[in-house]
Parts: C-alpha cells; structure tokens; sequence
C-alpha cells in the first residue's frame, strides 16, 4: 500500500481524495510545524509527501527521499509559492515538486485589499477607540483616512494575485500601475519599471515570489524612494522586505501605514511592529477561507495521484 506522509495537518477534502485512491495516510496531527530533525526522522519511505511553506525541503530530506528503500516521488507544496524548496535539486534527482496555484488567487488578493482599505481607513486605531465604555461620539478631525478613489496603485509582482489585486483596485477606481521582471500587458493596469513605480505610487502592493532576486527588494533605499505617508502592502513573502528597515521608516514617519500578512522571519515578528499603531498584521491568512483551503488540499491529492500513476503531475514547477 502506498503511503502518503502529510507534516502539518491540512484541510480533509485532499486526504479523503488520497484515502479513496487506497493510500495509507500519515499526518503529523499536532498543530505545531514539524522540526528538521522531526521531519527527517518521520517521511523516511513515504511515496508522497505534502508540505507546507515552513517545512525546509533541503538536499539533505531530497537525498533521503530519493534513496530511501521506498523513494519518495513528489513533494507535493501546500501553497503557491515554493521557495521552502530546493526545486533545482529537486529536479536534478527526479523528485517532483508541485504547489496550489489558481484556487487561493481570489482569497490572496482580497486579503492584500482587505489590508489596503484597513490602512487607508485607520482600521486598527479606530478598533482602539471603541473598546467597552471609550467611545465619546463621532468627530470632524479625528480618526482620519485617505481615499483610495484617484490613487495610484503600484503592484510589486503581476502573477495571478498580482492582477486579481489591480482589478479589486481598479473596481475603486484606483490608477494601477505594475512592475514584473517579464513584458505584460492587463486590462486593468499599466506596466512601468521598478523605479517609477517606487516613485509614483500612492500605495504599493507587493505580489511577487521570494527569489535570490527578490529578497529585500525593499530596504531603506526604496523606502527613501517611495512618496511620503505612502502606504505598503505585503501579503507575498516577508524577505522580499528588509524588516528593520521597514521598522526604522515606520519610527521615522515614512509611512501612512503599512499592512502586513507575512513577515521576514516568520513566525518571529519585529517586536516594534506590534507597538506601532498605523500598522495592521495579520496572521499569514492570505489563502486561509475554507472553499480555498479544501481546493488546495485537493489540488495536493490530485498532484500526488497522477506522480503516483506514473504521470506528470498538473502543477508542476520544474
Ligand atoms: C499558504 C502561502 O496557504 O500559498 C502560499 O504560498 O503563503 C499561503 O497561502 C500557507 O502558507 C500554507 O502553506
């Protein structure tokens, strides 16, 4: 019976698919990321693994799978974003690496908005003033937001997410403006280099992978770039910002506010972060509603059934 080891525990749609093929589960229930050591020491000759974006899949755990008395064929990634992965190395083995693309665009982009509008509207500190009994009426000049209306959106990153977000945006109205390393063109945006959209935007989101490149694309140099009482959106990968940069220009007035779902050394948080208040965090929930989580916990299972028939998987990403 081929067995599917499964190290964090993951919506039940995909593992019901995996139990109905005739595949023996293994699933790490605890709710608590597995260690390295852990990891090693429990997917050993597991045909098929899923993993999540915290799990580090390094050429130590590829060496193992690929000579272990049962090799391991796939390392399917719950997520879409696979930097956690040594995909190179992967490929260079034969071990297949898949992700969750398409089915989590729509929730990601409404938590990138869900931020956008928070910050613009002073979400966090107005929550702060109507605490039990603190509540003294309404006010002309204070608890004061910026209109999104008229602005200019940059998107740092113009996959899927990248342009479900600029058509949310462009639904209020908003310029969109976009950079991406390849030549694009959308309907609901307009392509400029990187610097000019430093320059020119009124708020910026970002939405690309973390990459050798991509990592601290943003430190103080772009922060000094950007217009002042901008606003930042991050719902992509916290390294693509320098933390304590970001933390330096939030003390030193740079941002109007900034929302941030991700964070550079995750799940540790600047601490200063949780102090400021035109800062809103969110718990990495970008892809966290429940339709989109049983699709992705599909889209695991039926990557793993094809690897496992002998086929190529759907989503590959080698
Ligand atoms: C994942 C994510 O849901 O898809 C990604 O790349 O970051 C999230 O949407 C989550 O991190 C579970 O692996």
């Amino acid at each position: 019976m081929k067995k599917i080891f499964i190290t964090y525990p993951i919506a039940p749609a995909g593992i019901e698919r995996l139990k109905q093929h005739g595949y023996k589960i293994e699933m790490n229930e605890e709710h608590r990321l597995l260690s390295h050591n852990d990891f090693i020491a429990q997917f050993q000759n597991a045909d098929a693994v899923i993993t999540v974006i915290s799990d580090k899949v390094d050429r130590t755990i590829l060496d193992l799978a690929a000579t272990a008395h049962t090799p391991t064929k796939i390392f399917a990634n719950f997520g879409v974003g696979f930097n956690n992965i040594d995909v190179a190395y992967a490929k260079q083995l034969g071990i297949f690496v898949t992700n969750t693309p398409e089915v989590l665009t729509d929730a990601t982009a409404d938590t990138a908005f869900l931020l956008l509008l928070a910050v613009a509207r002073r979400f966090n500190e107005c929550q702060k003033v109507m605490q039990p009994h603190t509540f003294t009426g309404w006010n002309t000049v204070q608890n004061l937001g910026v209109n999104l209306s008229g602005k200019t959106l940059g998107i740092v990153g113009f996959g899927r997410i990248g342009e479900a977000m600029a058509k949310r945006a462009k639904a209020f109205d908003m310029n969109v403006i976009f950079s991406t390393r390849t030549e694009k063109t959308s309907e609901f945006a307009t392509q400029v280099d990187f610097e000019t959209l430093l320059r020119e935007s009124d708020a910026i989101s970002i939405h690309t992978a973390l990459t050798d490149e991509t990592k601290h694309l943003f430190t103080k140099r772009e922060f000094d770039k950007m217009k002042p009482q901008s606003i930042l959106i991050n719902t992509a990968r916290g390294a693509v910002i320098n933390e304590a940069d970001l933390v330096s220009a939030i003390k030193a007035g740079k941002f109007f506010g900034v929302g941030l779902d991700v964070y550079e050394f995750e799940p540790l948080v600047s601490d200063d972060l949780y102090k400021l208040d035109n800062v809103i965090l969110l718990p990495h929930i970008g892809a966290a509603t429940i339709e989109t989580r049983n699709k992705m916990s599909m889209l695991c299972a039926e990557n793993i059934i094809a690897a496992l028939d002998g086929k190529t998987p759907p989503n590959l990403v080698w």
